[in-house]
């Protein structure tokens, strides 16, 4: 999700501590750390050793505009930022890329690192998303560290399956961005409308004129993504009946594609038959011409 999108997406107030171990996805948690803060969010970045050969703590302490913390040892470590506090301080723990490593160590309550370590004294949610090769991801042991977690209450985002940096195709890559956003987003979020169906329409309906030409407006649909993406955070199950627009669907959302006022209308009618709520945010057209022209009709003239 990228600023234009974020605009339901709210972290405002949120202390999230985002724990990076050294995985080849480490890069992509620098995007991720943005995009927090991007949401609002507060993020104090914990780096392992590890992770710091990968990527230089800089630039998360370029994007946090926050120190980076690796070293539990530190001299200066006690007086400013103890070895549990950011711990008890956070409202989510977020371990994204997490190594089998770390995820074998979390699994088992080890304290050898400062990400360990406050990842035990933490209180608040923790979320785990893991991200290694295929084989490493199926070993029996990494998924007895995953039910282990599961069990303890920690949230494990689930790799996705695609091309691996070792050039093979399988599951173990980094969930995507918009996934471990929404999944941090919705547990820092009152769920006040779970159990609740919510409808939505977004854009501008397109009036066909012939095979190729229409009649539109210039929404851009975003209030009606806006609403879809702000209740789906808030526990809802989500229908967005949408035109076309530009922005990609938020996470969690049923998306129903249509183009026409009727189209549109149909796609509400059917939707709403199971709805709490309606919110209709879509620009509809208020003509559709009265003939479509077809090619066979054009070929004649
Ligand atoms: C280039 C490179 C990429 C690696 N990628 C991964 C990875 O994606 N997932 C993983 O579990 N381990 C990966 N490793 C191995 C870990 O870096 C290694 O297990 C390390 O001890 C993890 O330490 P940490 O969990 O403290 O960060 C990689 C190692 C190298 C050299």
């Amino acid at each position: 999700m990228r600023v234009a999108e974020a605009i339901a997406l709210r972290l405002t107030d949120a202390h999230i501590v985002l724990g990076v171990t050294g995985s080849i996805a480490t890069y992509k948690a620098v995007g991720l750390a943005s995009a927090l803060v991007q949401a609002g969010a507060t993020v104090d970045v914990i780096m392992t050793e590890a992770a710091t050969r990968m990527v230089q703590p800089l630039s998360f302490q370029a994007i946090t505009h926050r120190p980076v913390h690796v070293d539990m040892f530190a001299p200066w470590a006690e007086t400013d930022i103890g070895h549990v506090t950011l711990g008890r301080q956070a409202d989510l723990l977020l371990v994204a890329p997490a190594t089998a490593n770390t995820l074998a160590k979390l699994a088992l309550g080890l304290a050898d690192n400062l990400l360990t370590t406050t990842a035990l004294a933490a209180r608040c949610p923790v979320v785990v998303a893991p991200a290694m090769e295929t084989a490493m991801w199926h070993h029996e042991a990494t998924q007895k560290h995953v039910t282990t977690l599961r069990h303890r209450g920690v949230t494990i985002i689930e790799p996705e399956a695609g091309h691996l940096a070792s050039g093979a195709q399988g599951v173990g890559r980094l969930a995507d961005e918009k996934r471990i956003l929404a999944t941090a987003a919705r547990l820092l979020t009152p769920q006040d409308l779970a159990n609740r169906h919510v409808v939505v329409t977004a854009g501008g309906t397109r009036e066909p004129i012939d095979p190729v030409r229409f009649v539109s407006n210039a929404s851009s649909g975003r209030m009606g993504y806006a609403l879809a993406e702000a209740a789906a955070q808030r526990g809802a199950r989500v229908t967005l009946i949408s035109s076309v627009t530009g922005l990609s669907t938020p996470f969690g959302v049923e998306r129903v594609p249509v183009e026409s006022a009727r189209e549109m209308h149909a796609a509400v009618l059917q939707a709403v038959q199971e709805a709490d709520v309606l919110l209709m945010a879509a620009a509809v057209a208020d003509y559709r011409p009265a003939n479509v022209a077809t090619p066979e009709a054009q070929e004649r003239r």
